[in-house]
Formats: structure tokens, C-alpha cells, sequence
């Protein structure tokens, strides 16, 4: 069963066929980062004219990719939620409008969700129920899930979300826009024990914070304005705090919950020093790791074609009333 994914919650205009579910054919993104980039952040109605203009095509260069003809599509899987509200009515309507006149079904995917779905495109398959993680720009979440239909939210952040907190201490830092990767980068040779930050989220629950850190870089720059400050430092230390945090949630939610499985996806697990942590420190605690492959862990339509193909097979579908929701 081949379906399509479409997926515009953000920047990322992404098209992908999947084959059952298991084998991406194709996963095809056009980024509008670059016309973002000089505003430090993502500006909604550049991104909304980006998905636009670009919608056609990059489903016409999936489609050739993956070989697949658009008669022989077996179902259209879109982003419905959440996002940005003008990204999101661009594929919902595209998707449904597609569904329509080719008269395949549809079905509208939490792209939140959907962000734990690449580690099925692995050879080693997590069983139900694991803890999910979703570090990304928007969210940062930890689920118990039961069934690819069944998820708990046990935790989220009540502030800022870590990809957020990269991204803003990078500005901080002037580092430019999206600072994850560019922290990563500074971060490999830095010391990581120059500077004491910490981002202890509540004591009195599993939520996450993360606009406290941010507040002590922006404080601990301020301080020292005068003294050449060591920006390889700081970037070290303050991703060691963000993982220190993230890890320590992990371990808890897996004592609470009496479950050794986990799986991690979003954006920032792309980060290498993040994903050699989480290996090196779950393994140390008999914690089984399913992490998504580097090149899923952004925003992309084969997670959407994945997760949507797992609830379809389980009687799920949307209806053409189906709508965006921020
Ligand atoms: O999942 P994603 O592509 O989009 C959302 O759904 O938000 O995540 C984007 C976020 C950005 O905040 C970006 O700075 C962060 O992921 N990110 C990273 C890295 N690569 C991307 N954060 C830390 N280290 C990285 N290597
Ligand atoms: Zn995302």
C-alpha cells in the first residue's frame, strides 16, 4: 500500500511516498529557512507564500522519485495539527483537494505524534508501550504510548521548548537563526564544565522549562560584556544542561511508568552529542534507545505517510470537514 505524506506545519514544504508503512520511496523538502533567516525566526506568512508556491512541485518530484504514479496512491496522509495556522491550511486543503479528485481517502496526523513515527522505518522495531520524547522547535513532550492511536501526554514544557531555547540563546549569542546546530558545532570545542547553567524544570511534576537557561546565558553575557567571553564555552554548557535536563526527565518517566523502552524524535535529537549521551547513559540503566534516524528527525512528510498509514490500518480515516488546527 503506497501513501503520500504532506507536511507544511512550519517552513518545511515536504512531500514523501511511503510503502506500507516501513520503506520510504521518497521524502522530498523544500525549506523557506533562507527568507527567515535575516528575522532570526520563522516569519508565518513567508513561510505560508513559500508552501504555496512550492506545494506542486515538490509532490510532482516525489512522486517521480519514488516511481510511484499519483493513480497508484492508496492513501493521503497530511498534517492537520499543530503548527502554524497559515502553513497548515495550505496542505489540508492541498491534501484533501488532491484526495478528492483522485478519490483516495485521507487522514489528518498530530504532527507531534508523528515525530516519534521514524524509528519504524528501522530494522529494530520498539514494542508498545514505550516513552516517547518530542524535542523540537515548538514542543517538547513526553508520552506514554500504547498503540499508534493511543497516547498520553505525561509532560510537556510550560515555557519555552528546547529547540526554542537553542534557537533563542543562539540569538542571544548572535549566533544566527536556527541556532541548534550552530551551538552544536561551537559546543564540540568548548568546555562543557566552564559554566554552571541548569534548567530544572519544576520540582512538582514531569514538566519541562526551558526559558530559565535562556534568561542565564542572556544574564551571564550581560555580566561579563566587558571581559572577552568564550561563546564555545558557553554553547558547551548550556547544551550539556539542556541534555542533563532531558535525560533526567527520561529516567524519571521511565521509573514512574515501569517502562524500559524509549523513543526520541524531533529536531533536536538530531544533535550528536545528545544522541550519544542518551546512548551511552540509557544503556547504563538497561533503558532500551530507539532514536530516530538524523535525517527524520527534522520536520518531513514520511513520518506523516508512516503514521498515517498505521491508523488507517486501523479503521481511522478524516472526512473531507477536516480542518487545520494551530
Ligand atoms: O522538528 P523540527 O524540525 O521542527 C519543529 O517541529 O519545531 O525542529 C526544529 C528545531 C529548531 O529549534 C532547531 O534549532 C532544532 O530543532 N535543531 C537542533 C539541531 N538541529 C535542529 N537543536 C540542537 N542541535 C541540533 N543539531
Ligand atoms: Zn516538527
Amino acid at each position: 500500500m503506497y501513501t503520500l505524506g504532506i507536511e507544511t506545519s512550519c517552513d518545511d514544504t515536504s512531500c514523501a511516498v511511503v510503502y506500507s508503512g516501513k520503506k520510504v520511496l521518497s521524502n522530498i523538502t523544500s525549506s523557506s529557512l533562507k527568507y527567515h533567516k535575516r528575522y532570526q525566526g520563522i516569519i508565518p506568512e513567508i513561510a505560508s507564500r513559500a508552501h504555496l508556491e512550492n506545494i506542486e512541485l515538490v509532490l510532482s518530484c516525489a512522486l517521480k522519485k519514488s516511481r510511484v504514479d499519483a493513480s497508484r496512491i492508496d492513501l493521503i496522509a497530511f498534517t492537520y495539527k499543530p503548527g502554524l495556522i497559515g502553513s497548515l491550511l495550505v496542505g489540508v486543503n492541498f491534501a484533501k483537494s488532491l484526495g478528492y479528485a483522485l478519490k483516495k481517502p485521507f487522514i489528518g496526523v498530530d504532527h507531534v505524534e508523528a515525530h516519534m513515527y521514524p524509528v519504524f522505518f528501522q530494522g529494530n522495531l520498539p514494542k508498545f508501550p514505550f516513552i516517547g520524547l518530542v524535542i523540537s522547535g515548538g514542543h517538547t513532550s513526553l508520552f506514554l504510548v500504547k498503540d499508534f492511536n493511543l497516547y498520553k501526554n505525561i509532560s510537556q514544557t510550560r515555557d519555552d521548548a528546547a529547540g526554542e531555547a537553542f534557537d533563542k540563546v543562539g540569538k542571544i549569542l548572535n549566533l544566527g537563526f536556527p541556532g541548534g546546530p550552530i551551538i552544536e558545532k561551537l559546543a564540540r570545542r568548548g568546555d562543557a564544565g566552564s559554566i554552571r547553567f541548569s534548567c530544572a524544570g519544576p520540582r512538582d511534576s514531569m514538566d519541562f522549562s526551558f526559558s530559565g537557561i535562556k534568561t542565564a546565558v542572556l544574564y551571564y553575557v550581560r555580566r561579563n560584556s566587558d571581559k572577552k567571553i568564550n561563546i564555545k564555552d558557553i554553547a558547551a554548557s548550556f547544551q550539556q544542561a539542556v541534555v542533563d535536563e532531558l535525560l533526567r526527565k527520561i529516567v524519571l518517566c521511565c521509573l514512574k511508568y515501569k517502562i524500559k523502552r524509549v523513543v526520541v524524535g524531533g529536531g533536536v535529537a538530531s544533535n550528536k552529542y545528545l544522541r550519544r549521551r542518551f546512548k551511552n547513559e540509557l544503556y547504563t540503566r538497561n533503558i532500551d534507545l530507539y532514536l530516530s534516524e538524523r535525517q527524520y528527525c527534522v520536520d518531513n512528510a514520511a513520518m506523516i505517510a508512516g503514521l498515517g498509514y498505521q491508523l488507517f490500518n486501523k479503521g481511522i480515516s478524516s472526512s473531507i470537514a477536516i480542518e487545520a488546527q494551530p
